[in-house]
């Protein structure tokens, strides 16, 4: 089968499309011909080996010295079930899944081996019938991390929700998750993604490379930080402390993503239901896989990219 190998920690030009070994499936396995994957600002944290300087040894015995321990990477898939190990309950050969790898990686390939219980290896649940194998992706991967953290708002019809960073893969479901819970909506983001958050559910919209306040007196009742503690501005300095009294802020880094097959479930019947249609911002083919990832590493993207593996009618 076609696979992407990350032959070492680096650049996007380490990637590299390689003929490997089709797996096959234990008894507790399915496998999976992918449709599509996405790439994450997880994938080129990984590929470049971008860990911070006191988890760096440890990370390097966890995920491989000089290169990855797993050489095909990818955290995000979309694809169908070829065929099921006499043990699986929840799946049979042609349902569509989606669904992450988590500490298995594989998704950069044409097929992938994956067990149905959630683990850090991985969650897997039946693909939204009204997406296609790409939208899935982005549903999946940006799903689990709005719903994880936006849970922790207790959002109820009517509450201000503050979403910061809202163009990204996260932020552009956030805004359609919070519209489902009836708040009202604020976004901030850049010029360019104004029109975009606004078609997605803003109710007001904020730039945050022309504005560094609130209007005066602007309280949130949650507020999150979709983009992470590494990207900032004056304004998401203001952000934090426009908290009304029982409000809560939450950033993106404040716990691991959790992998849930419930979740994804939940995600499945908002998005059945017309709650949710991701936002796709480019599809690239495997071979432009490094194009891919130098593209989102400039940290741009609007909802999500994704990696088109297998030719899909979807
Ligand atoms: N907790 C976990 O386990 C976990 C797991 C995976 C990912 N994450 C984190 O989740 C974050 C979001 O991932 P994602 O894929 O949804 O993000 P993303 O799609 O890469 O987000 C990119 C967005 O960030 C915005 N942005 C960049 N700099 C900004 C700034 N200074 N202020 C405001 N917005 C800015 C960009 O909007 P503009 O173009 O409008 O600037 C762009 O749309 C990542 O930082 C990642 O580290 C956490």
């Amino acid at each position: 089968m076609k696979a992407i190998v990350c032959t070492k920690y680096g650049s996007p030009d380490v990637l590299q499309l390689r003929e490997i070994q089709k797996p096959v499936p234990k008894d507790d396995e399915v496998l999976i011909r992918i449709y599509a994957s996405a790439v994450t600002a997880s994938d080129t944290f990984i590929r470049g080996f971008k860990i911070p300087l006191k988890f760096r040894i440890p990370m390097r015995i966890m995920m491989g010295i000089t290169k990855p321990r797993k050489p095909v990477i990818g955290l995000v898939l979309a694809g169908e079930i070829e065929s099921a190990g006499k043990n699986i309950k929840r799946f049979k050969p042609g349902d569509q899944v989606y669904g992450l790898t988590g500490f298995g990686l594989g998704a950069y390939a044409e097929y992938k081996c994956m067990k149905e219980t959630d683990s850090k290896h991985g969650c897997l649940a039946l693909k939204p019938a009204t997406l296609s194998y790409e939208e899935a992706t982005v549903a999946a991967y940006g799903g689990l991390l709005a719903f994880q953290f936006m849970e922790k708002g207790n959002i109820r019809r009517g509450h201000k929700v503050l979403i910061y960073g809202a163009s990204g893969t996260t932020g552009t479901t956030a805004i359609q998750y919070a519209s489902y819970l009836g708040a009202k909506i604020t976004c901030v983001c850049s010029t360019t993604n104004l029109e975009l958050v606004k078609s997605l559910g803003a109710d007001e919209v904020i730039d945050y490379t022309k504005e560094d306040s609130l209007s005066l007196g602007a309280k949130y009742d949650f507020i999150l930080d979709a983009v992470g503690k590494s990207k900032t501005s004056k304004l998401k300095e203001v952000c934090k402390k426009a908290l009304a009294s029982d409000g809560k802020y939450v950033t993106i880094d404040d716990e691991a993503l959790l992998l849930d097959s419930n979740r994804l479930n939940r995600i499945r019947e908002l998005a059945e239901a017309g709650f949710l249609k991701p936002f796709i911002d480019r599809i690239y083919k495997m071979e432009e896989i490094a194009e891919a990832h130098r593209y989102v590493e400039k940290g741009h993207k609007r909802g999500g990219v994704v990696i088109e593996i297998n030719r899909a009618i979807s």
